[in-house]
């Protein structure tokens, strides 16, 4: 098997007594669309930066192929960056931003006109050679960009939002062609994003960091399925996290309180009143008129919205969260106000653990109610 071409070990990032990045390991492989996902401020762009150079690590190592690369400069790291806000040289034309690289690695001049022509190609900037970096729109900047870091043949190409400045459309055919042209060309790409649907469509793999921490890595349909964290079921895709705790374990299986009703599920090493959270994505969740079996679980249809190709229905509990459930339209709405059983298939859903006390106590004051039946107070 290949060796990973970029590894970062136990890496830290401080700002004085501000630690930014915590403790990051992460293999990359040659060829692979690896994806930093997560919001502002969470330390993407320091990532980055350190994989690049252009920040010293304050712990922790960053290998490229195999090297260690603590001593050496970014032009002598095999890493071509594509920065947040583009960057460009403001007083050369499009041909001279991205022949820039080219001139200074003294390749000869006709080989440098078809580098740069087919750079240009590549990002759909043909014919603009001759404008000024004022003359162009954003998105058309940002291609430059892009040009200017492909035409080197990096190995490995770091890109920080880089549709970041498009709208909508141009950014999704933009997010098409870049995925076509990094399989096409076989470069590295680590990808900086806080645009969860960006990471999911584009991505061999996504990295989730939040505050610092990657709470995540895996495939994007395995950060989907199977959040790792509550803040990753909660920031990629919509999720419906409800608490619960783990009341009795028994032979027909674990029965799990939530705050009004339980449920049962028939595996897992669950420990007696661990609490945890039950994520279940909006298109899992299932609202019946009769109850389901292992579940006991109500709640009353507030709001039915029409969103186009699905309608999203939004179901009170006894304790006024609200979750909600999404299906094409033509399935039926349920009547306003009517009683609903909340149900779903135990493979549709992520069961987290967590530490936090307070769950327990807001159940455990509730379910302390005699002969509670939460259909009488809904
Ligand atoms: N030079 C610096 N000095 C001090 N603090 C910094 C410096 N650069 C970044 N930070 C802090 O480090 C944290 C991470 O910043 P970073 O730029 O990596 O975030 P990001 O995930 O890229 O966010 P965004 O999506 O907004 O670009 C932030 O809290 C930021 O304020
Ligand atoms: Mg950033």
């Amino acid at each position: 098997m290949d060796q990973p071409i970029i590894r970062l070990t136990g890496v830290c990032k401080s700002y004085g007594d501000n630690e930014v990045v915590k403790d990051l390991n992460l293999e990359i492989m040659p060829g692979e669309f690896l994806t930093i996902l997560g919001p502002s401020g969470c330390g993407k762009t320091t990532t980055l930066r350190m994989i690049a150079g252009f920040e010293e690590v304050t712990k922790g190592q960053v290998f490229l192929a195999g090297v260690d690369v603590a001593d050496k400069k970014p032009y002598e790291r095999d890493v071509n960056t594509v920065f947040q806000n583009y960057a460009l040289f403001p007083h050369m034309n499009v041909f001279k931003n991205v022949a820039f690289g080219l001139v200074e690695q003294r390749i000869p001049k006709a080989e440098i006109k078809e580098r740069v022509q087919a750079a240009l190609k590549l990002v759909r900037l043909e014919g603009m050679d001759n404008r000024m970096p004022s003359q162009m729109s954003g998105g058309q900047k940002q291609r430059v960009a892009i040009a200017r870091a492909l035409v080197l043949k990096p190995k490995v190409l770091l890109l920080d939002e880089p549709l970041g400045a498009l709208d909508l459309k141009l950014r999704k055919q933009m997010q098409h062609e870049l995925k076509h042209l990094q399989q096409e060309l076989g470069i590295t790409f680590v990808y900086v994003t806080h645009d969860q649907e960006e990471a999911l469509t584009m991505s061999d793999r996504i990295a989730v960091m939040n505050a610092g921490v990657m709470e995540q890595l895996g495939a994007p349909e395995q950060i989907y399925n199977h959040p790792a964290t509550r803040f990753v079921a909660d920031f990629i895709g919509e999720s419906n996290i409800m608490e619960a705790y783990v009341d009795s374990i028994t032979e027909s299986g674990i029965k799990c309180v939530m705050e009004f009703g339980d449920f049962t599920i028939r595996r897992g090493d669950y420990a007696d009143e661990e609490m945890l959270y039950i994520c279940v994505r909006p298109e899992n969740l299932r609202f019946t008129a009769e109850p389901v079996a292992g579940f006991n679980l109500f709640g009353k249809i507030k709001e039915h919205i029409f969103m186009g190709s699905i309608c999203k229905t939004i179901v009170k509990l006894p304790n006024d969260q609200e979750v909600f459930r999404t299906a094409p339209p033509s399935d039926g709405l349920l009547p306003m106000d009517s009683v609903v059983h909340l149900s779903w298939r135990p493979t549709e859903c992520s069961i987290l653990r967590t530490k936090e006390e307070q769950i327990y106590n807001v159940i455990e004051s509730s379910v302390e109610m005699e002969g509670f039946d939460a259909r009488q107070i809904l």
